[in-house]
Formats: structure tokens, sequence, C-alpha cells
């Protein structure tokens, strides 16, 4: 379980990204986390697994102060958080195989990652993911001649080989055209339900949250203004996160991600539509 309580945080520039914010994420709890650009979504993520230091409050996992860990302690406390990114970092000269083993990198010390040695058990465990993200066929390419959502497997496949007890998830699928974007979504989703793991998801895309998570936050300027099912995010609450606009909040009918794909973009969803498009206007 991981808590925030009282969490903030103020840049040196003086900007505030985050105030006051109260989050409790049960184990196995996927929770999408909507906002407008600038909203904190990132920060808050960043909190979590200290890339960034929060300036107040406590976070805590299982058992384990997360805000006053230093050296050794830290890095050990990130290594159960497995990171997943919009631009997936990738290391382009690298195989898949390399790229997923060296989420191992934490433990095997520097020599030996330098010298691409791994244990054969974690080569087994990295084999036995790629072959779960459908990627046992890609294992020797190089990491550059990956599609998108190849790449973004890969990501999830090294992201889960450190065993993490929570996955931290910012924006998967901004750089993927939809019907990937859904495979990627519901690929996270069924790894979760396997491994009774938490995830938070930043993601800009609010049918995609609805569709896929199992709770939403929605943060505006740093502090969360709705936390609930997705089956309570309602055209009002979409204004108070996002602002003025005309929600189209119509249950999307059921249907294949081939045909989400072939339809004209004008058909797909409004909302996902309207918030894409707000998305792309700001800085992410
Ligand atoms: N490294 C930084 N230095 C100063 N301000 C930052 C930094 N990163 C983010 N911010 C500011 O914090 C706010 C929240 O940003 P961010 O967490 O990236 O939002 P989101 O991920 O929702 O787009 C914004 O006002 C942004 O300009
Ligand atoms: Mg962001």
């Amino acid at each position: 379980m991981l808590t925030l309580s009282g969490v903030g945080k103020r840049y040196p520039t003086g900007d505030r990204a985050l105030n006051e914010i109260e989050v409790t994420l049960p184990k196995g709890q996927v929770m999408a986390l909507i906002g407008p650009s600038g909203a904190g979504k990132s920060t808050l993520i960043r909190c979590v697994n200290r890339l960034v230091e929060p300036t107040e409050g406590n976070i805590r996992l299982d058992d384990v102060e997360l805000t006053s860990l230093s050296g050794h302690k830290l890095r050990q406390a990130r290594r159960s958080m497995g990171m997943i990114f919009q631009e997936y970092a990738l290391v382009d000269r690298l195989s898949v195989m390399e790229n997923v083993l060296s989420g191992r990198l934490g433990y095997v010390g520097f020599w030996r990652s330098f010298l691409r040695r791994y244990p054969q058990t974690a080569v087994a465990e990295a084999f036995r993911l790629l072959e779960r993200v459908g990627l046992a066929h890609a294992i020797d390419k190089r990491a550059d001649a990956l599609s998108g959502g190849q790449r973004q497997r890969v990501g999830i496949a090294r992201a889960l080989l450190q065993s993490p007890k929570l996955l931290l998830v910012d924006e998967p699928t901004a750089s993927l055209d939809p019907k990937t974007s859904r495979q990627i979504m519901r690929l996270i989703r069924e790894l979760c339900a396997e491994r009774d793991l938490g995830a938070i998801i930043n993601i800009h895309d609010v049918a995609l949250a609805k569709q896929f998570a199992d709770r939403i936050v929605g943060l505006r300027a740093g502090e969360i203004v709705f936390d609930g099912q997705p089956s309570e995010l309602t055209a009002d609450i979409l204004t108070t996160i996002y602002g003025e606009e005309e929600w189209d909040t119509t249950p999307e009918p059921l249907e294949s991600d081939e045909q989400n794909a072939t339809r004209p973009a004008s058909k797909r969803t409004q909302a996902s539509n309207v918030v894409t498009h707000m998305a792309t206007g700001g800085a992410s």
C-alpha cells in the first residue's frame, strides 16, 4: 500500500506544483491520474520515487517511509517501484534483451553490468517477461528497430524485471496511435492483475483512463479535485478538472481494437479528442 500525506512541492523557481496531496493506493489498485498539462502529474509520480524531492509531507510504501531515505536505502526502495515512461528511455544501440536486463542494474553492480554479464536467473526471467509482453520473437533486435508499441513493451518488461511492488507510469501512450494505446493500457492492466501490483498511471486520455483504471484522481493546479470511480467522472467533474468544454460523456460502444483503429478520428470519443487537443496546446 502506498500512502501520500500532506505532500507538497514547490520548485526552486517558486512554482508550486503540488499542494496538500492525500492519496492512499491499496495493493493491486490501478489508479489513473488525469489533469491538464502543468497540473502536477509528473511531479507527483516523481515525488514517490524521489526523482523530485517533495518539500512537504510524507510518503510511505508498505512499512517504509520514503521521504526520509538516502543512499543505499533509497536505491533499494527505488527498485521496488517500476517506472514506465512516455519516451520509453531505451538504449537504441542495445538489443531488446539487454534493454530489459538493464532493469537489473541496481542489483548486478556496475562492472558486471558494464561487461553485460547478468545472472542466468535474470536472463531466464527477462525471457519469460518478453514472452509475456509479446516480444519473444524480437529479443535480439536492436531497440531502434522497433515500433513505438514494441518499445513500450520493452519498457514494461524492464520495469517488471525488478519485481516491483508498485508501477509508476508517466504518459505511457502519449507517443502511440489509438489502437496501440489501448493494447498497451490493456497489457499494463492485465500485468497488474496477474501480479497484484498497484499502479499510478498519468494519462491525458480520459477515455483510456475510464476504460482501464479502477480509480481516477483528477489533479488541477497541484490539488486533487476529484477522486472516485471511472463511472463517477461526469461532464461537470471534467469541467472542474480541465475547464469549460463541451464534454461528450456518453459511454463508448464496446468494440474491437481493429474497429476503433479504422474509425475516423472524428468518430472516436469526443472527450478523448478534446483532452488530447488541450494537452498538445501546452508543455507537458
Ligand atoms: N524542474 C522543474 N522546475 C521548475 N518548475 C517545474 C519543474 N518541473 C515542473 N515544473 C512546474 O510544476 C508544475 C507541474 O508540472 P508537471 O508535474 O510536469 O505537470 P504535468 O505532468 O501534469 O504536466 C508546472 O507548473 C511546471 O511548470
Ligand atoms: Mg507530465
